[in-house]
């Protein structure tokens, strides 16, 4: 989809017009719109509240129908009012088999840039395995952008928002898609051609290294399935000048079966146990277009955790890159396992100046904070400009404690940690705890998105399954600081 910023009348643009207005709005229409809608506002009874939309068809002029879209009340305007104003918008205009608009958005950068993102979240569907393609008919292909004057940082924002929607979409298809296509070697093949692509720098551990090298926990995890697992690191270089570099590391467990401690509920959802490992593959991808000003190593561990006769055992003790042995408790707590080599690897070879880890680690950040917020557990001082720019983008994260104290739960009688907590009470804290044990003294931040990632129906500009959560969240975080 293309989004033009054009100067001058609206009025004399596309056939269909999209306006967004507030309850204030409404009530004191400007004369032109007065006589344009001759009346029908009133008609309707439409007093702009959120999402309210009427679409009011015009006879006898260049354009056949204006679309208003209410925005509620000034006071309450934001962002996420925009982006899901937008949706609305969008979406009715798709449902008409409207393929182009044109929209007003003269108020300011962050309006430019929130109604853009709202219309290229909601453009989405993923319909690869239908054979009538939706996206054929419910899509929009270009909208013009109307404002008083194009200011650079307005074109600005309009890139920005192109290549970090583009690369959230990107991630959904890989979420969404189906476990035995992205598969660990597919994603391990998709690192190798981006590499290519966006000339990053690769190192790709297959089985065969990861022996070499001693990454027993991601090895044990993916021990049991016919898909051998790899250690991905792509390195962006985009400030050669300087010694910063920032690793982001993402779970890539393709799917989730639990192992020998078979999954008894919501198996089928765990395709998209590798939303990790797709942000970071979406994150570097797009920082790459950006050029942003930034060193990054993406990481992901892509491992599959199956069930058979070779499958990892609960009881067996594995060896860590690190050093330490771990007491398997349970072979479904296996993505701290993966993470755990990933990030004491990438620790001792690369040297970051901080990390930043997205996972969809466990079930108990879900009961804690529902589908709509991740928990962010952080020994690093940029944590609060990470919530920051979650709030910015809509991508909500709440910040979850790591006490010390519960270190304890995490011991094992016959090895030096456990991977599971003996209590039932406080799942994700333990889990991030257990992760905090192969970072060293690196600043960390651990990002569990397991409510996040995925969604079982559509929402504002969240499509079903995979939703890309955590790509604009990143991007955003990289862009301000
Ligand atoms: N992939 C799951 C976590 C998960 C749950 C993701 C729900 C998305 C939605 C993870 O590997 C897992 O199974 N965690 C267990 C850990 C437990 C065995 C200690 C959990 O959270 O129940
Ligand atoms: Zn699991
Ligand atoms: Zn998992």
């Amino acid at each position: 989809m293309k989004i033009n910023l054009r100067e001058g009348d609206i009025y004399e643009g596309k056939s269909s017009i999209l306006l967004f207005l507030t309850v204030e709005q409404i009530k004191n229409l400007d004369s032109k719109l007065v006589d344009l809608l001759d009346n029908s506002i009133h008609v309707g009874n439409f007093k702009g509240k959120k999402y309210e939309s009427l679409l009011v068809p015009i006879s006898g002029r260049s354009f056949n129908r204006i679309l208003i879209v209410g925005l509620g009340k000034r006071e309450e305007l934001d962002n996420e009012v925009f982006r899901r104003a937008a949706n609305v918008g969008l979406q009715s205009f798709a449902k008409l088999k409207v393929k182009e608009f044109a929209t007003f958005a003269e108020y300011d950068v962050d309006i430019v840039r929130a109604l853009s993102d709202g219309f290229r979240l909601s453009n989405y569907s993923f319909d690869k395995y239908k054979t009538e393609k939706e996206s054929k008919f419910l899509m929009v292909q270009k909208i013009e952008m109307y404002v008083h004057e194009i200011k650079d940082d307005f074109k600005k924002a309009v890139e920005f928002s192109e290549i970090s929607c583009e690369a959230t979409n990107f991630v959904r298809d890989l979420q969404t898609d189906d476990a035995d296509v992205v598969n660990p070697e597919y994603l391990a093949d998709l690192a190798k051609s981006m590499s290519t692509k966006y000339r990053l720098h690769l190192e790709l551990l297959d089985k065969a290294a990861l022996k070499r090298k001693g990454l027993g926990l991601l090895l044990g995890v993916g021990q049991g399935s016919r898909f051998e697992p790899h250690l991905i690191i792509l390195e962006y270089k985009g400030d050669p000048s300087s010694k910063e570099r920032i690793a982001i590391v993402g779970k890539g467990v393709t799917y989730d079966t639990g192992g020998l401690d078979i999954k008894l509920r919501s198996m089928k959802e765990m395709n998209t146990d590798m939303s990790g490992a797709a942000v970071v593959l979406g994150v570097i991808r797009a920082a790459a277009e950006l050029k942003l000003k930034k060193n990054i190593l993406a990481v992901a561990p892509v491992v599959e955790n199956a069930v058979g006769t070779k499958a990892y055992k609960p009881g067996t003790i594995l060896d860590s890159y690190l050093g330490k042995t771990v007491e398997i408790g349970n072979t479904d707590a296996e993505g701290r396992l993966a993470l755990a080599d990933a990030m004491a690897y990438v620790v001792k070879n690369y040297k970051p100046s901080r990390i930043v880890d997205f996972a969809t680690l466990t079930g108990s950040i879900v009961a804690a904070l529902g589908e709509d917020y991740a928990g962010l557990f952080s020994t690093d001082k940029v944590a609060d400009k990470i919530l920051e720019a979650g709030d910015y983008v809509g991508e909500k994260v709440w910040r979850m404690p790591l006490p010390d104290d519960y270190n304890e739960l995490l011991k094992s009688k016959i090895a030096d940690l456990n991977n599971i907590s003996s209590s039932n009470y406080g799942g994700a804290i333990t889990a991030a705890l257990f992760l905090k044990n192969f970072v060293g003294e690196t600043p960390w931040t651990h990002i569990d998105i397991a409510g996040t990632a995925r969604g079982s129906k559509r929402k504002h500009y969240w499509p079903v399954y995979g939703t890309g959560f955590g790509v604009r969240l990143m991007l955003e975080w990289l862009r301000k600081n």
